[in-house]
C-alpha cells in the first residue's frame, strides 16, 4: 500500500483493502496478485539457511510455514478486520482445530453457545473432552446462563453470531465482557455474517475466525479458514501449532480467496437485498411455520443483530409445517436452488441441516439449539431477485400441497 510521503502507511477502508490490501509485487510487477505455488526455498549459503530457519533474517523456509501468496491473504485479511495479525488454513475446520487445540491443556475449561456449526460443537462436545478439557454449552441469548458458566474461570468461549443454521444471534459485547472477567478470550465464527456485515472486534472479541469456504471465495471453488487476533499469542501459541501439525493452505487455494475477496463487499451487499426480498416474499407463505432472517423485525433476536450487524446477510431460516416430508418436497421442487450444504456462493443453495451440516449431533443435542426436522437452510446467491422468487414461491405451494 502507499504512503502518503510521511513514512506513515495509509489506512485505507474496507473496499479498498479488499481489492489492495497486502500485495506485494514480484520483480515482474504483475497487476494480479502471484501465484508462488511451491512447497519450498533455497538458500545461498548453509550460514542463510540456519539463520532463515532461527528466525534471525526474514525469509521464507517452507510452505508449511508460510509462503508469498499466503501472506499476501493473510495480510489482506488483518487490514480487512484491523486485527493485530492473521493466519490462514487449509479449510475453517483447520482453522477452528488450530485455535481449539494449540491453547489449551487438560484441566482447562472452554465455555460454547449452544448453536453452533455441527463440527465445531462436536470438536467442542467430543475431542476436547478426550484431552481432559471441561466443555459446557450455554443458550447464546441467555445472558444469566452466560453469567452462570463464566462465573468460574474459563480459557475460551466460542459463539457464532448469526448461528449455522437458525440463524441465533449472541450478545458479542456482553458476552465479551463476561468472558474477560472469567479470564477466558472470545472466540467469534463470524462466517455467517462475513466481514462486510459485522466486525467482531469492535465489539470486544479476542479472536476473530471464518470459513473462508463460503462468501469470500463466493465461487464454491475451494476449502479455506481463517483465525485473526493478538499478535503475542498468535507467534507463541498457534503458530508452533501449525508449523508442527500442518494444517496449512495451499498457495493455488489462498490465490483463489485473494480473487474472491476483490468482489466480496459486492456480492454480500447484493446478496443481502435479494435475501430480504427473498424472505419478505415466503414469510407469509401458508407452507411456512416460522421463517427467521436477521434483518427482519420478526427474528425473535433482532434487537441483537441490528445493534451488532450492518444488513441481515444473505442467509436465510425457514421451518416448515409438516415438518420433515414438507421440508424435503420443498427441496425437491426447487429448479434453480441447488440442494448444497454449502454457503455463501454466487449460486442460490438449500439444504436440510438436521440430515446434512448438523447431522453428526445427537437428537438432544440438535434440539437444545431449537433445530428440529422441518427447517431449511437458504442461502442466497446472486441470481435475479424476481427468478428466486419464482422458484422458491412455486417450490412452497407445492410443498404444502
Ligand atoms: C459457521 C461455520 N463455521 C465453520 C465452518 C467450517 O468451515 P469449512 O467447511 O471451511 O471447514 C462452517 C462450514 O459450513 C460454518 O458454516
Amino acid at each position: 500500500m502507499s504512503a502518503d510521503g510521511s513514512g506513515t502507511p495509509k489506512q485505507y477502508r474496507k473496499a479498498t483493502n479488499l481489492v489492495h490490501g497486502g500485495t506485494e509485487r514480484t520483480e515482474w510487477q504483475e497487476t494480479s496478485e502471484a501465484l508462488i505455488l511451491t512447497s519450498g526455498y533455497v538458500y545461498d549459503s548453509a550460514e542463510q539457511a540456519e539463520a532463515r530457519m532461527a528466525g534471525d533474517i526474514p525469509g521464507y523456509v517452507y510452505s508449511r510455514y508460510n509462503n508469498p501468496t499466503v501472506a499476501m491473504l493473510e495480510e489482506r485479511l488483518r487490514l480487512l478486520e484491523g486485527a493485530e495479525s492473521c493466519r490462514a488454513m487449509a479449510s475453517g475446520m483447520g482453522a477452528m482445530n488450530a485455535i481449539l487445540t494449540a491453547p489449551l491443556q487438560k484441566g482447562d475449561r472452554v465455555v460454547g453457545a449452544s448453536a453452533l456449526f455441527g463440527s465445531c460443537r462436536w470438536l467442542l462436545a467430543n475431542q476436547l473432552p478426550k484431552y481432559g478439557v471441561e466443555t459446557e454449552f450455554v443458550d447464546g441469548m441467555d445472558l444469566e446462563a452466560w453469567e452462570k458458566a463464566l462465573s468460574r474461570p474459563a480459557k475460551l468461549v466460542l459463539v457464532e453470531s448469526p448461528a449455522n443454521p437458525l440463524l441465533d444471534a449472541v450478545d458479542i459485547r456482553v458476552v465479551a465482557e463476561l468472558a474477560h472477567k472469567a479470564g477466558a478470550q472470545l472466540i467469534v465464527d463470524n462466517a455467517f455474517a462475513s466481514p462486510i456485515m459485522q466486525s467482531p472486534f469492535e465489539l470486544g472479541a479476542d479472536w476473530v475466525f471464518y470459513s473462508a469456504t463460503k462468501h469470500m471465495d463466493g465461487g464454491g471453488r475451494v476449502l479455506a479458514g481463517a483465525i485473526l487476533g493478538p499478535k503475542k499469542d498468535m507467534e507463541e501459541i498457534i503458530d508452533p501449532f501449525i508449523r508442527h501439525s500442518g494444517p496449512s493452505i495451499s498457495p493455488f487455494n489462498a490465490w483463489v480467496i485473494l480473487k474472491g475477496l476483490e468482489s466480496l463487499e459486492v456480492r454480500v451487499e447484493r446478496q443481502t437485498q435479494t435475501a430480504e426480498t427473498l424472505a419478505d416474499a415466503m414469510a407469509a407463505h401458508p407452507a411456512i411455520r416460522e421463517l427467521r432472517y436477521p434483518g427482519r423485525k420478526d427474528h425473535p433476536h433482532y434487537d441483537v443483530h441490528s445493534r451488532q450487524m450492518k444488513g441481515g446477510g444473505s442467509l436465510i431460516a425457514l421451518s416448515l409445517e409438516g415438518g420433515k416430508p414438507a421440508a424435503f418436497r420443498f427441496l425437491n421442487e426447487l429448479n434453480l436452488v441447488s440442494i448444497s450444504n454449502n454457503l455463501g456462493d454466487a449460486k442460490s443453495l438449500a439444504c436440510h441441516p438436521a440430515t446434512t451440516t448438523h447431522r453428526a449431533l445427537s437428537p438432544e443435542e440438535r434440539a437444545s439449539m431449537g433445530l428440529d426436522d422441518s427447517w431449511v437452510r437458504f442461502s442466497v446467491g446472486l441470481e435475479d431477485a424476481d427468478d428466486l422468487t419464482d422458484d422458491v414461491l412455486n417450490a412452497l405451494d407445492k410443498a404444502a400441497g
